[in-house]
């Protein structure tokens, strides 16, 4: 794609955001050069390899060769820029804040850029952020380089479509003329351009998020009172997202959130609202109600077993959601965690887990096919939605076990054919 109206742009930081970012702006015709400071990566990526799945990403990566490079080096990414992205992670300080040195540290690289015309931030960042790069910018003596914010609501497994197809592409200015520059990169984006100021697109990403998350945690506690009522929370939800106001989407009772975005972006807007004094009850609750998902899972399904101890438990699924390889802060570190230290045996099964930390991984034993880690097992937990585990045969499954009880943490398996199949069959709100 030949785009006359094509810019040079620098992207900071090669992780999800940045990645999905760099390629996309090349896909859209944009001149792009990616720059991160882990080498390993960097050569990676340079020979066209993606370092995590991320549909049609890699082909994004290889098909726009001539407009995309990648590099270690500051200057050389900032050379002809005209727009720098800001896509650095922003992970909790010891405080809970967000820790905003990889974007500070970015901003200060800026002076050796001399065609820049604006820095737009990606990264998630509490509000005020962007009041303190343009002092920053300032300082330097970039006060002609404009400051947008424009948060990312892309999901993993979706992201180069959410992209290339947005809900909303919310750019955050406090001056037209950078606003429109950034709104005229996306000239080819299927999708409106919402403007607003810095402030407000600060917070709307964070909301955005968080009632997600409240979502997600009212579903969680609904499904408790179905346990405790006889209910069924998937035909409660299904008849509450019905109605046009509410919609059906974000209210499926599980083991709760993970990954790299819910559990960080809760925290950091629970912690922002108590720099200034302010107690968010609300979402302090639907935290609260996520932590507590897993393991009440699991005290049901000790009580089901008689405890723990001694007893060899599979984990169908370990990524925070199916379709991706990220175990970030996903809910399967927290189950087996407390299946070790229940004194259970762990096996583990997932098709793409990408494991990056050695605990509790390194006390657990990972199998390619679930079928061989249930043989012998005396219970078994979904933790990941995986549609491939509804295509097991059952039946077969619950002869080879010790003993056919399963967990179905995310409601993916149908309760009357596992009951026919000769499961002891526990699930989140399915009494
Ligand atoms: C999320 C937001 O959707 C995205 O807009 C933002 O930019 C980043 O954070 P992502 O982390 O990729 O995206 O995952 P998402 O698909 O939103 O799921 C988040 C978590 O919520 C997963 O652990 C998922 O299993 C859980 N979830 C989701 C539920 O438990 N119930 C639901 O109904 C929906």
């Amino acid at each position: 794609m030949d785009n006359p109206a094509s810019r040079t742009i620098a992207v900071f930081g090669a992780g999800y955001i940045g990645l999905v970012t760099g390629a996309c702006l090349a896909e859209l015709g944009h001149r792009v050069v990616v720059r991160d400071i882990v080498p390993a990566k960097v050569e990676a990526l340079s020979r066209g390899e993606v370092p995590f799945h991320e549909p049609g990403l890699s082909e994004l990566i290889l098909g726009n060769t001539e407009r995309l490079r990648f590099t270690l080096d500051a200057r050389e990414a900032l050379a002809g820029a005209e727009v720098a992205y800001v896509c650095v992670d922003t992970p909790p300080t010891p405080a809970g804040d967000a820790d905003l040195s990889r974007v500070h540290a970015v901003v200060d690289d800026l002076v050796s850029a001399p065609h820049l015309a604006a820095v737009v931030v990606k990264s998630t960042v509490p509000i005020g952020t962007g009041d303190r790069i343009r002092e920053r910018l300032d300082r330097a003596g970039l006060s002609h380089v404009g400051y947008a914010a424009n948060p990312e609501f892309t999901a993993e497994g979706k992201a180069v479509s959410d992209f290339l197809h947005p809900d909303r592409i919310i750019v955050g200015a406090d001056d037209d003329a950078t606003a429109d520059l950034v709104a005229d990169l996306h000239r080819d984006v299927d999708g409106p351009v919402v403007r607003m100021d810095v402030h407000s697109a600060e917070l709307a990403k964070l909301t955005a998020n968080a009632l997600l998350m409240t979502r997600i945690s009212f579903a969680n506690e609904i499904a408790t009172l179905c346990e405790v009522t006889g209910a069924d929370i998937e035909k409660v939800m299904g008849a509450v997202g019905m109605d046009p106001r509410i919609g059906p989407q974000f209210l499926r009772a599980g083991l709760g959130w993970g990954g790299s975005c819910f559990p960080k972006d809760g925290v950091a807007l629970k912690q922002l609202a108590s720099n200034d004094g302010l107690y968010l009850q609300l979402l302090t609750a639907v935290i609260e109600v996520n932590n507590l998902q897993p393991r009440r899972a699991l005290q049901r399904l000790k009580d089901e077993l008689g405890g723990f101890g001694g007893k060899r438990v599979v984990m169908l699924g370990m990524a925070f959601k199916a379709g991706t390889d990220d175990m970030r802060q996903a809910p399967s570190a927290v189950v087996a965690s407390r299946l070790l230290a229940e004194g259970a045996e762990v096996r583990c099964w997932d098709p793409l887990a990408r494991v990056t930390e050695p605990e509790p991984w390194g006390r657990t034993t990972r199998y390619d096919d679930p079928r061989e880690a249930l043989a012998g097992a005396h219970a078994a937990i979904v933790v990941t939605e995986w549609p491939q585990l509804r295509e097991l045969d059952w039946a077969d499954v619950a002869d080879s076990m010790a003993a056919p009880v399963l967990f179905d943490g995310r409601n993916l398996l149908d309760p009357a054919e596992m009951r026919a199949a000769g499961f002891t069959y526990l699930s989140v709100g399915r009494s």
